[in-house]
């Protein structure tokens, strides 16, 4: 299997059939060696250097009804609130004097926030912070409603494809979601200019090695500037709530795949991941990942952005975790730095 290795690291590229066979037939040797070369691609392009986006949650109201998802129009346990303007730009504030030069704005798909309340948000953002970059978060949209988004002065954008596989999709979601439409939405936002994220979660209920396949061909397509996986994690009030979650292990297999994939990629360790494991995100980043989203909502909304059963961070205040991710950080030898962190190929030449 080594050569498989070697080979996604000289070029890139492999077969449907060379991931599957990859993926099926890894052992925690194989994956150390995996692992090294991420760690090998990922210090030639970033260096040691750990990102940081501070995360907003600013509603947690959705017209949606994923299956797996805490904040499912249909959890009538889930308490409900939106952040006004102000409030956002509390968080912005704080978290500008704790270092973070971008701010997440993440949501459900939430009617309330019009296309004309989110760009005055993002101008008032971009007025006051004119150093820091805007990654929305806030899901399917028109064209023209990303464009809005986009000349008020939004950077990047999330958009995580959840599945490429569409019989898989069809579990996951309601029958009014497509994968279509999902895929739509991520050529849309490149095309706007954006740099683009996509991203799915690994042991959601149903998946297949296939289907983890379809995900890699799909990345390998798209070509995305970041990549946002963690594990699946049950939240108590879904219809998902008594299936198991995704591994550690297979997580941090595929954060070193798609490393080597796409070798400059934004990649981040994500709170799924430091939420089934202690030293998760610190795992995350020695396979290959070199972002870190601590959050950045007020304490007072964290419970209710419950996606997934039993998420850190929500009782610590953003300065807490701050000093929590980088302590984190530079125990494993690398460091954050205060920077946008733009993909290498937005990054201005000087
Ligand atoms: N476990 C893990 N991740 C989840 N997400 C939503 N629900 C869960 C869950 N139960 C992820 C989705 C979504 C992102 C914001 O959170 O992939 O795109
Ligand atoms: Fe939030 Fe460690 S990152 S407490």
């Amino acid at each position: 299997m080594k050569h498989l290795i070697d080979r996604l690291y000289e070029t890139s590229t492999l077969t449907a059939a060379e991931y599957r066979e990859l993926i099926d037939n890894r052992t925690p040797e194989l994956a150390e060696y995996l692992f090294e070369k991420a760690r090998d691609v990922r210090i030639r392009h970033y260096g040691h250097d750990v990102y940081l986006r501070g995360l907003i949650e600013f509603t947690n109201h959705c017209k949606n009804d994923c299956y797996y998802c805490g904040i499912r129009r249909s959890n009538c346990q889930a308490e409900r609130y939106r952040l006004t303007k102000e409030q956002i730009l509390e968080c912005c504030a704080v978290g500008y004097e704790l270092g973070f030069r971008t701010f997440v704005l993440q949501g459900g798909e939430d009617g309330y926030y019009t296309d004309e309340k989110m760009v005055d948000i993002i101008r008032a953002i971009k007025a006051k912070y004119p150093d820091c970059a805007i990654t929305l978060s806030i899901g399917e949209k028109s064209y023209d409603s990303y464009k809005a988004f986009f000349d008020a002065g939004a950077d990047r954008y999330l958009l995580r494809h959840e599945t490429a596989n569409v019989e898989h999709y069809g579990k996951l979601h309601p029958k009014n979601l497509s994968l279509e439409n999902r895929k739509q939405c991520l050529y849309n936002l490149k095309e706007i200019g954006y740099q683009v994220g996509c991203g799915f979660m690994v042991g959601s209920p149903y998946q297949t090695t296939d289907c983890l396949v379809d995900d890699l061909l799909f990345i390998q397509e798209l070509k995305p500037h970041m990549v946002g996986i963690g594990p699946f994690i049950p939240h108590h009030a879904t219809p998902f709530a008594g299936f198991s979650g995704g591994t550690l292990e297979l997580t941090l297999f595929l954060l070193g795949i798609i490393r080597l994939m796409l070798p400059t990629v934004l990649l981040p360790a994500t709170t799924a991941l430091g939420t089934i494991h202690p030293r998760g995100r610190e795992l995350g980043i020695l396979a290959g990942a070199n972002v870190v989203m601590p959050n950045l909502s007020p304490r007072s909304v964290r419970p209710k952005y419950m996606l997934y059963d039993n998420k850190i961070c929500t009782g610590d205040e953003a300065a807490e975790c701050r000093q929590c991710m980088q302590r984190r950080i530079e125990s494993i030898g690398y460091r954050v730095v205060v920077s946008r962190g733009d993909h290498k190929s937005f990054q201005k030449k000087d």
